[in-house]
């Protein structure tokens, strides 16, 4: 009870000093924080951005580095939550953008950009038969879940605690409280037994099976492939439509998570780099589904001023063809497998209730030793710990985020992998006594 009390003091003081080393040497932010609050509840417009004990403002980026507001200057290892593949000065993205601009901005027609982009997107994903643009992930899955309800003509929705399809599609163990109120069934990640049974009971009730393939803000947790094929194969028995959101994993291979896994979806949602850094999101998959959005036949309107806006368009096909092809996906995939290796062996090394779950160049650091199959098992972290971290990799000049995700993006250099992999260390020593004597206390039980 003493050393656990001791402990507890001691996070506390840890966290108190480095907001304390982070407040003295970023007064331009906070001024700048301060400012915004006047204009904006707490100066913020994006949740995910906000952190204690205020965030800093980035004033420019290139390649892999941004620089804040008052001239520090990190390695971008966050990447937009995923958006920010290309980095953030690619000239063939700027090249792309600047040509489509010059053609005009705000067409109101029908451009020579969104077919191609759509194109490459139904040969590169083999779920996607015909696809749809819209401005965001969180848009796509609407749609997708939109397309479902009216295909399958029933109303429930089965999704997986922890999951995470955008601003208004958010679950804990319940949808949070600004999601839509669709008619969900939340049920646990990767127990597969426990959804087959459920969707087998609900019947004919369920319209539609939607997932992650990877849970992304849900802390880089994978689904098991077991898992993926026994919620393809419950889908097609209950005759509801399994929807993919691979919004954040579109990226791990040439043709996506699920295609790894032998898993095809009957919609898939895509989103983030996808749109070139701009503002983008998709759903696509069987034309039967789709047709129901087909002006001249299906019964489902959907508009959006900005769904095929040039600039996303043009910003999209280059990074696709020029950055990203197939090849480069894979490429990356297996350096990001690389990077999290090495900080997992480091962990391990050192005795640490610390690792990195993961695939490929996506990853997000736990504080508790054992396996994490669903966000439950590492809900008893403790979140001092993450910020600890985060706090530390900012002196270090690396540029991270508080929740633990780690991004690379395709600018990011061997140097700059190797920089990351010792600040990791580092930190490791620093805290060495406190996160081994935390161990025990903050596993909750696991
Ligand atoms: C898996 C997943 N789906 C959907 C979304 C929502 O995308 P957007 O932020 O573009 O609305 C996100 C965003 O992080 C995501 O990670």
């Amino acid at each position: 009870m003493t050393t656990e009390i001791s402990i507890d003091v001691m996070l506390d003081e840890a966290v108190a000093d480095a907001r304390r080393r982070f407040t003295d040497a970023n007064p331009a932010s906070l001024q700048q924080f301060h400012t915004n609050a006047g204009y904006m509840p707490g100066a913020n417009s994006r949740s995910v951005l906000f952190y204690a004990p205020f965030p800093l403002t980035i004033v420019r980026g290139e390649a892999a580095t941004v620089w804040d507001a008052d001239g520090h200057r990190y390695t971008d290892f966050i990447g937009e939550y995923t958006a920010g593949l290309y980095g953030h000065s690619a000239p063939e993205i700027r090249e792309a953008v600047d040509e489509a601009m010059r053609a005009g901005i705000s067409l109101t027609g029908h451009n020579l950009l969104e077919g191609k982009l759509a194109r490459l997107l139904c040969e590169r994903f083999p779920a996607v038969e015909l696809v749809r643009f819209t401005n965001s992930g969180t848009e796509a899955n609407l749609m997708a879940i939109t397309a479902a309800l009216r295909f399958t003509g029933r109303r429930k929705i089965v999704v997986f605690s922890g999951a995470y399809h955008g601003g208004v599609l958010g679950f804990g163990a319940q949808p949070l409280p600004t999601t839509v109120p669709f008619d969900f069934i939340v049920l646990p990640y990767n127990d597969a037994e426990g959804a087959v049974a459920r969707i087998e009971a609900e019947g004919a009730g369920i319209a539609a099976i939607l997932l992650e393939p990877m849970l992304g803000s849900g802390g880089c947790i994978p689904a098991e492939p077991g898992f993926l094929h026994a919620l393809r194969d419950a889908a097609t028995r209950a005759g509801a439509l399994l929807i993919t959101d691979e919004v954040m994993t579109s990226r791990m291979g040439g043709q996506g998570l699920c295609a790894k896994v032998g898993v095809t979806a009957d919609l898939m949602t895509m989103g983030k780099y996808l749109g070139g850094g701009m503002s983008f999101g998709a759903f696509g998959g069987r034309a039967d589904v789709m047709s129901l959005f087909d002006p001249r036949t299906g019964p489902l309107a959907h508009s959006g001023t900005f769904n095929n806006n040039v600039v996303t368009m043009a910003a999209g096909y280059a990074g696709l063809t020029k950055l990203f092809p197939p090849h480069a996906a894979d490429a990356l995939f297996a350096r990001g497998n690389g990077l999290r290796d090495r900080l997992n062996a480091l962990a391990v090394n050192a005795g640490m209730p610390l690792q990195f779950t993961g695939l490929g160049s996506l990853m997000n650091a736990h504080f508790v030793a054992g396996g994490v199959r669903r966000p439950e098992d590492v809900a008893g972290a403790d979140p001092r710990l993450r910020e600890l971290l985060f706090l530390h990799l900012l002196e270090a000049g690396l540029y991270t985020s508080p929740r633990g995700f780690i991004v690379l993006s395709l600018p990011v250099t061997d140097a700059d992998i190797d920089a990351f992999v010792d600040a990791i260390e580092r930190f490791v020593a620093t805290y060495q006594s406190l996160l081994a004597r935390s161990g025990g206390a903050l596993l909750g039980g696991g």
